[in-house]
């Protein structure tokens, strides 16, 4: 099998999570009778410390639900420049939702200005040239990263102060909880809607769930049926969201541990800079290599790393020592170490 670094949504089911998959007790979703589904919704919110969660096929709808059922037709949303929700999400929440983003320049480390923030902040309905801003987006991990719980506070009391709700994009929320060594409840303290996957880094196929108030929650169900995904017999496919929550957490920290391994073992070699490495994500800039000559050279030896702009190689559930040590070492071979 390759060696695939380009994310950690690549992982594939493994025989045990099928398992629990094909042995699923299922029922109609939509009418609330899948108690599979019923039981990850509970799982999951248990976990995040949130009364109610709400499955759904991918992080892009758990967003958009979320951003659904916190504003309305003309309010705005402020966000990273670079977060997902704003940048790789296909503008779902201007075209379905005609919210406006407000988006803001993120640091490498996930955080916004705090001062430049609070200037973009409109409350005064009676300042009728802006579109009110409603909610705040923030993401974690970001890029890896993981959001100093310092700044997530002083972020979430900038936000209060001003009226505003709080949505967190934690795709990866897990990664940031092993790496702090905390419960995930304690990273998604605060905030009033909480999207998180299964499906990166954790193993399952598919799925997201959206944590949060009984209320909101309700209101996020609804958008889920307005943009088609309620599903039906879904219970086959929560199954394996259940076994990630429940077997695949606490190994991230090998997953963070070869990721460190990994730029250890490249820095030194030759036109390879290691610009960053946080939790499972590892960035490196490549000086007088051409980076489609080495993925054309890696696509031989049956490696698989994204290159533009900057080489981005993830560790996840298939990726072992011994493939961090070939790819050390193909690194080195190609530069010429
Ligand atoms: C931080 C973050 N949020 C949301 C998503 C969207 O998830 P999906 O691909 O399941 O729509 C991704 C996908 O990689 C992500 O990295």
């Amino acid at each position: 099998m390759a060696i695939d670094l380009r994310s950690d949504t690549v992982t594939r089911p493994g025989p045990d999570m099928r398992r629990a998959m094909a042995g699923a007790e299922v029922g109609d979703d939509v009418y609330g009778d899948d108690p599979t589904v019923n039981a990850l919704e509970e799982l999951a919110a248990d976990m995040l410390g949130k009364e109610a969660g709400l499955y759904v096929s991918s992080g892009t709808q758990s967003n958009l639900c979320a951003l659904l059922a916190h504003c309305r037709r003309g309010d705005a949303y402020v966000v990273g420049q670079t977060a997902h929700n704003y940048r790789y999400e296909a503008g779902g929440a201007a075209v379905l939702g005609g919210i406006q983003p407000q988006p803001l320049d993120l640091a490498p480390d996930g955080t916004f200005d705090l001062d430049a923030l609070a200037g973009h902040i409109v409350t005064d309905h009676m300042m009728y040239h802006f579109a009110v801003s409603k909610l705040l987006s923030l993401e974690n991990t970001y890029n890896g990263v993981v959001l100093d719980p310092r700044y997530v506070s002083r972020a979430q009391e900038l936000a209060r102060s001003k009226g505003l709700s709080l949505h967190l994009d934690g795709a990866r929320i897990w990664h940031a909880a092993v790496e702090l060594g905390v419960p995930p409840a304690e990273v998604a303290e605060g905030f009033d809607t909480v999207s998180v996957c299964l499906s990166k880094g954790l193993g399952a196929p598919v799925g997201s769930v959206l944590v949060g108030s009984e209320a909101i929650i309700g209101e996020a169900r609804r958008w889920r049926k307005m943009l088609g995904g309620g599903m039906r017999q879904a219970g086959v496919i929560a199954a394996a969201g259940i076994y990630a929550l429940e077997h695949n957490i606490d190994r991230l920290a090998e997953d963070h541990a070869r990721a460190r391994r990994l730029a250890e073992g490249l820095a030194g070699i030759p036109g390879v800079t290691v610009v960053n490495r946080a939790t499972n994500m590892v960035f490196v800039r490549l000086d007088g290599i051409d980076p489609a000559a080495l993925q054309r050279r890696f696509g031989e030896v049956g490696i698989i790393v994204s290159a533009a702009p900057m080489v981005r190689m993830v560790t996840h559930l298939d990726i072992s020592d011994a493939d961090v040590e070939t790819v050390i070492d193909e690194f080195a071979r190609f530069a010429g170490a």
